[in-house]
C-alpha cells in the first residue's frame, strides 16, 4: 500500500491501474480512522480491484466554531488500519494541494441541505459536496463509499451525483456500534468517562422509538416525543434536532405513510453527537 500527497501522482498511478483493466472503488474520510471507516474499506474491497482511501480533514466543511483545529489525527495508526482491511492507496493531501488561493469554485446542493445538520451547520455540505467532488475527479472511481451513520450526508451525495451526472455508483453502508450500541465516531475522543456513558442515550432513544414504531405508531411528533422524553431524563444530554423525515428527500412528514429516516444530534456535554435509523414502510 503506498501513500501519496499528490493529486499528479494519484492520477498516474489510477491510469496505470485503469490500463490493466481494474475497477476502483473510494472511501473519503479524515481520518484518525475507526472500525466504521475500516468497514467501509473492507466493502470497497470486496467489491473492487483497487482501493483508494482519502484521508483529508477538510477545513472548508467546518464552521468558525466547529473544531477544525482541534479534530483528532494519527496518520501512522491509520495507515496500518488502511493495510489491514486492504487498502491500495492512501490519498494523504495538503490542504495547498486541495485548494488554491484563488479558487472561486463550490457545489451546492440545494432543500436537503437545509434542514436536520444543514440548519446549524449553513456552510457544511458546500464544504462537503464540493471535496467529495473533487475527490470523485482526481480518482474517477467506479464505486464510492459512504456510511448511514451520517445519514444527510450520504443522501446529499446521491442526490448531487444523480444530478450532476457523476458516473459513479454510491454505496451506503450499515452503522458500526460500540457494544452499548454507541455509533462509532472519531469525536467521541471528546468525551469524558461520565460522558461516554451518557453518549449510550442517543442509541437507546431510538430504539425507543423503534419499538413505538413496530407497536403501530404512525404520528411523527408522537415518535418525537417518544426520543425527547428519554434524552430529557439524561442530565448530561442536550438536544440539537429530532427529524422525522422522508428517507429520500428529508422533507418532514407528519403522518408516516412512507419510507422514513429519524434522525438526532445530541450535545453530551461540549460535544455534539449524531445517529439515526431507517424505518422502512411495508
Ligand atoms: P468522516 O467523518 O471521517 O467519515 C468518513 C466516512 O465514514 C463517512 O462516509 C461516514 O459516514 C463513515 N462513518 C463514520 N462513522 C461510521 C460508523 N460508525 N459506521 C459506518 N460508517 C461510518 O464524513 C466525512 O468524514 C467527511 O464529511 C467526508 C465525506 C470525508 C468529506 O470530507
Amino acid at each position: 500500500m503506498e501513500t501519496v500527497q499528490s493529486i499528479k501522482e494519484t492520477r498516474e498511478l489510477i491510469k496505470s491501474w485503469r490500463r490493466n483493466g481494474y475497477t476502483i472503488g473510494l472511501v473519503p474520510t479524515m481520518g484518525f480512522l475507526h472500525e466504521g471507516h475500516k468497514s467501509l474499506i473492507k466493502k470497497a474491497s470486496a467489491e473492487n480491484d483497487k482501493v483508494v482511501v482519502s484521508i483529508f480533514v477538510n477545513p472548508i466543511q467546518f464552521g468558525p466554531n466547529e473544531d477544525l483545529t482541534s479534530y483528532p489525527r494519527d496518520l501512522e495508526k491509520d495507515k496500518i488500519t488502511c493495510d489491514n482491511a486492504g487498502a491500495d492507496l492512501i490519498f494523504n493531501p495538503q490542504v495547498s494541494e486541495m485548494y488554491s488561493d484563488n479558487a472561486v469554485t463550490s457545489v451546492t446542493v440545494d432543500e436537503i441541505t437545509e434542514g436536520l445538520c444543514g440548519a446549524k451547520r449553513p456552510i457544511h455540505f458546500r464544504g462537503v459536496c464540493t471535496v467529495v467532488s473533487k475527490l470523485f475527479n482526481i480518482v474517477t472511481p467506479d464505486r464510492a463509499y459512504f456510511g448511514e451513520k451520517d445519514s444527510q450526508q450520504l443522501a446529499v451525495i446521491k442526490r448531487m451525483v444523480s444530478d450532476l451526472n457523476f458516473d459513479i455508483d454510491i454505496v451506503g453502508c450499515p452503522i458500526i456500534r460500540e457494544e452499548d450500541g454507541l455509533a462509532k465516531s472519531s469525536r467521541n475522543i471528546y468525551l469524558s468517562d461520565e460522558e461516554r456513558k451518557a453518549a449510550t442515550v442517543l442509541n437507546k432513544s431510538l430504539n425507543s422509538a423503534k419499538d413505538a414504531l413496530q407497536n403501530g405508531e404512525r404520528y411523527a411528533s408522537k415518535l418525537a416525543h417518544v426520543i425527547s422524553e428519554k434524552i430529557d431524563n439524561e442530565p448530561l444530554a442536550k438536544i440539537d434536532y429530532i427529524e422525522i423525515v422522508d428517507s429520500v428527500d428529508l422533507k418532514p412528514v407528519c403522518e408516516i405513510t412512507s419510507s422514513i429516516l429519524v434522525a438526532i444530534a445530541i450535545y453530551i456535554g461540549k460535544t455534539r453527537l449524531i445517529d439515526n435509523f431507517t424505518w422502512n414502510f411495508k
